[in-house]
């Protein structure tokens, strides 16, 4: 095994690559100086009425998650994208990965829409099936393939997600990652490996921080270099196996700022994402999903202090919500989600007047051999004991 040539997928087959989806604005996207977008958005959720089922990620912005039926993080959203079957459409509002699990864990009938087909992740774009093949086949070569279990984040493409569902593996949330490794490690006796796609943060932080394995334990698979630069015995000596993936919002917070804050700010509470780098995580006071930073929030007296990693949309709308307490975001510069910014008023207003013309536009569509295989690794998750938001 050495590189691997990455060919384009067609489109629809579980990737979530921009490049490969086609991102060109429609032409006949409202003006974002259009004074009466709010308007006509209104206007056409009501028209469209019991017809449509719009979800919102907290990273989305102020301006479209106010017409969200449903606001979450990935993992109350994938749990409530199946809540309306009744609704022919559910317009996701987030990112391309999340609308195709919507589309996976909704009914054959729902067409599920994402208003604009450049809300990518860069995340999910570092593992790619070939890639992910290529170090299933090292693991094979290195004599432990019958050991491992593969973990995908749900930050990453469907097919991915199929690849962990055909191959014994499952699907993990930020909220529920610790109990997903913990069945994993479970699945094959006490010399049980893990891999876990893509984000090498969550999986580092999830292993060490709350299940107790080293990082001696963990070795870094990097898939742009010969056998993910490891050698078969690395393979063989490793318990976690974690892709080189990151979040390019979350990577940017420092130890170095966590450090500042703390001497400025008295008293102050470091709350952070577990995408976040192992050193910050180590910094923080509380680590967890976006619903569980919003959960702190809310629970926490007036006139606390905290300082909050995550992406900005969501740290500004805490600020907004809770004047009572001082909540700072953790770094120096403006640091919003690109991808997740991308939906905007004109694009969300765009979709559901096409609705209402009778034109679907943006449908989010896997094809049903991935869409069988990722549901299995889906809802092992979902079938997962434990925490949840619901707890
Ligand atoms: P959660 O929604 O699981 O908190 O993940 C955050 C994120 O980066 C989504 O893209
Ligand atoms: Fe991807 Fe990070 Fe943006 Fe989430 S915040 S969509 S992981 S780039």
């Amino acid at each position: 095994m050495t590189t691997v040539d990455l060919p384009l997928l067609p489109l629809g087959r579980g990737t979530d690559r921009a490049s490969e989806r086609g991102v060109e604005c429609p032409g006949d996207l409202p003006s974002a100086s259009d004074p009466d977008l709010v308007a006509r958005a209104h206007a056409a959720k009501e028209a469209l009425g019991e017809r449509v089922f719009v979800l919102g990620h907290h990273y989305q912005r102020d301006e479209v998650i106010q017409f969200a039926d449903v606001t979450g993080d990935s993992f109350k959203l994938a749990r409530d994208a199946a809540a309306r079957p009744a609704a022919e459409f559910v317009v996701f509002c987030g990112v391309h990965f999340m609308a195709e699990s919507a589309d996976i864990l909704t009914g054959p009938e729902q067409q599920v829409i994402l208003p604009d087909l450049a809300a990518g992740c860069s995340m999910a774009d570092m593992a790619r099936l070939p890639q992910v093949e290529a170090a299933w086949r090292a693991m094979a070569d290195a004599g432990v393939q019958d050991l491992v279990v593969p973990v995908t984040y749900m930050n990453s493409s469907a097919d991915i997600k199929a690849f962990c569902g055909r191959n014994g593996g499952v699907v993990c949330t930020s909220s529920n990652a610790e109990v997903a490794l913990e069945w994993a490690f479970a699945q094959k006796g006490p010399d049980t490996k893990v891999i876990f796609f893509p984000d090498q943060h969550l999986g580092r932080n999830t292993a060490v921080l709350k299940m107790g394995y080293s990082l001696d334990d963990c070795v870094v698979w990097n898939p742009h270099l010969p056998g993910g630069g490891l050698t078969a015995d690395q393979l063989r000596a490793a318990k976690v196996i974690l892709w080189k993936g990151h979040c390019s919002v979350h990577g940017r917070f420092s130890p170095v700022v966590v450090d500042e804050l703390r001497a400025k700010i008295p008293g102050v509470q470091i709350l952070v994402h577990p995408e976040c780098t192992h050193e910050v995580v180590l910094k923080a006071d509380l680590v967890g999903s976006t619903e569980f930073i919003i959960k702190t929030i809310e629970a926490a007296p007036a006139g606390s202090s905290w300082a909050i990693g995550t992406e900005l949309n969501l740290v500004q709308r805490l600020a907004k919500a809770h004047p009572d307490k001082q909540i700072t975001f953790l770094d120096k510069d403006v640091c919003y989600c690109s991808t997740m910014n991308r939906i905007d008023l004109p694009h969300f207003v765009w979709a559901l007047e096409s609705l209402v013309e009778g034109v679907v536009v943006n449908r989010i569509e896997v094809d049903p051999e991935t869409e069988r295989d990722a549901l299995v690794a889906l809802q092992r998750m979902l079938d997962l004991p434990g925490k949840s938001h619901k707890d």
